[in-house]
């Protein structure tokens, strides 16, 4: 119109700002192309020890075995040794960035990275148009053209979490005692435990027990991928390897408990549980998800191996009889490409002066929460805030 500035004149470069919701997960769109994810590559790895002081080596890593039939998921609950839930900071996750970005390891530019975040974090900004239940909180910094975003919770959300119910205690555990039953921290394993063998033995050890569970100990990868074109740094725990590892994700396994399935409903309920442990294990290249699965009291009754890119497919052989698949991965990643630009665009023009109202999204709001200023780095922080979608 007449009284706008030609864009000659026009003095503030910045894109003009675009809405964005979640897409409508009720519209099946198969035939759309997906945006582009890159097999992710390891850059480099750590552990944390039982006391959870993070070393860059591989001591926590452990490798797969099968888990005796029936093993029983409550054994050792007694002397297991839990780590607080606390914020999960990306302090630790920066540390490795900075091996990898300089020095002797660097095998990236720093420049280069669009995103840095845990894979916990990208799990639920891609599965978000599906979480119809739990709302959360993402802090996020802009620096040097890098994003880096980092779970907020809450101080109830902290409290509530290191203060649950003793039965909802017990079956956490479950999951725990699976990875052990799963797991030696011995090389070239034939794939079965013939024998309590283990470190931490207790004098009552029962067959396959891979020792007592001291969730401290952690073995994480931080792998390199890239969606569409953003280049992402991704670290995640992971929970085994099936045979030597290689330097390539290809023997990461990723261990998951369930309850059993008894009818029409406990399936649907798997099949969304399934998004999530997909997207977990895809996103830093796990390709096979061993699922336990047990009875409310902690009995193994089955396990099973899925391979993680068969599983779109299979929720799509789930079309059969209903109007619509549980879930459609292209959907979530299509989603995602398109939150981080609007993510970014939007912190671009919050540190340029016309700030835009953040506010217009009904599902999530982007909030300028406070400034960060140290000796390196002065950053703006932001805090993100998803509803329920
Ligand atoms: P399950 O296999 O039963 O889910 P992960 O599977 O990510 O390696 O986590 C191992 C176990 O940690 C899980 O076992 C579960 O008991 C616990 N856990 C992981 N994420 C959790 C969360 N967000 N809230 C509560 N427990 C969680
Ligand atoms: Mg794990
Ligand atoms: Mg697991």
């Amino acid at each position: 119109t007449a009284t706008e500035p030609p864009i000659s004149e026009n003095r503030n470069p910045s894109p003009a700002p675009f809405d964005l919701a979640y897409p409508n997960v009720a519209i099946q769109n198969t035939s759309q192309k997906s945006v582009p994810f890159q097999q992710p590559t390891p850059l480099t790895s750590f552990s944390y020890t039982p006391e959870h002081v993070q070393v860059f080596d591989d001591s926590a890593l452990r490798y797969f075995c099968s888990p005796p039939r029936n093993a029983h998921l409550g054994y050792g609950y007694e002397r297991w040794i839990r780590r607080p839930e606390e914020r999960s900071r990306i302090d630790s996750l920066l540390r490795a960035v900075d091996r990898i970005t300089d020095g002797q390891h660097k095998k990236m530019n720093l420049e280069d990275i669009g995103v840095v975040a845990w894979r916990g974090v990208f799990t639920r900004i891609l599965t978000a148009p599906y979480e119809d239940r739990e709302g959360w909180c993402m802090n996020v910094m802009l620096i040097n053209g890098t994003l880096y975003l980092e779970e907020h919770r809450t101080e109830s959300q902290l409290v509530e979490k290191n203060d649950i119910k003793p039965h909802h205690r017990k079956m956490m555990y479950y999951g725990y005692a699976f990875e052990s039953y799963c797991t030696t921290e011995i090389k070239n394993t034939s794939h079965s435990k013939a024998a309590p063998t283990r470190y931490n033995a207790h004098p009552d050890s029962e067959l396959g027990w891979g020792g007592d569970v001291n969730t401290n100990v952690q073995w994480c990868s931080i792998v390199r991928t890239k969606l569409g074109d953003t280049r992402l740094v991704i670290g995640g725990e992971v929970d085994c390897s099936d045979g030597e590892y290689n330097g390539t994700t290809d023997t990461f396994v990723e261990l998951k408990t369930s309850l059993a399935i008894r009818g029409a409903a406990d399936e649907e309920k798997f099949e969304r549980k399934l998004l999530k442990f997909y997207f977990q294990s895809f996103l830093l290249g796990v390709p096979k998800i061993v699922v336990g699965f047990r009875t409310p009291t902690g009995q193994l009754t089955s396990t099973q191996s899925f391979q993680t890119m068969s599983i779109p497919r299979m929720m799509r052989e789930r079309r059969h009889g209903k109007t619509s698949v549980p879930w459609d991965p292209s959907l979530c990643l299509t989603w995602g490409n398109q939150f981080l630009a609007y993510l970014k665009q939007t912190l671009i023009r919050g540190e340029s002066d016309d700030a835009p109202d953040h506010e217009k999204s009904a599902e999530f709001s982007i909030k300028e929460q406070s400034g960060c200023d140290d000796s390196t780095i002065s950053a703006q922080i932001w805090r993100v805030n998803f509803l329920p979608g």
